[in-house]
């Protein structure tokens, strides 16, 4: 009984161990926006950096997007809206400590922000 308890016991404290080294959720990634000074269809064109300042890889990002629209054109690949979310780089890694980038154009820009996302620790 006192073995399966202490091996019961070490289990919870290894995955306390992981769970502390793997300390990054969605709400790590960043999202900025900042207008490019270009113009597209008479619209300002945004460009957008989504950050990830974690050592983990992040996968299936989703964005809220509600309201997405641009007149440039997005390729698939690099955000496909659906419904009020945009998948992004469809759904393939954005390794640690780097940005991916693109750019869209219309009035004004819109809020994006990370609501899901895999996060892969090596
Ligand atoms: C994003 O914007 C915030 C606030 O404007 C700024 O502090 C941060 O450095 C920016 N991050 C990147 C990667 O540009
Ligand atoms: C991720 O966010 C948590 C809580 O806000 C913070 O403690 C941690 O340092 C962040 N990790 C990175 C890599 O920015």
């Amino acid at each position: 009984m006192a073995t399966i308890l202490n091996f019961l016991s070490a289990i919870i404290f290894l995955s306390f161990i992981s769970r502390g080294y793997c300390q990054c959720v969605v709400q790590n990634v960043t999202v900025n926006q900042s207008q490019t000074g270009s113009q597209v269809q008479n619209k300002p064109e945004w460009k957008v950096t989504i950050s990830n300042p974690c050592r983990c890889t992040v996968l299936d990002l989703t964005l809220s997007c509600t309201g997405f629209q641009t007149v440039e054109k997005i390729d698939p690949s690099v955000l496909s809206k659906s419904g009020d979310n945009c998948l992004i780089n469809n759904g393939n890694p954005i390794v640690g400590l780097s940005t991916f980038s693109f750019n869209y154009a219309w009035d004004s820009s819109f809020s994006l922000t990370p609501v899901s996302a895999q996060i892969a620790c090596s």
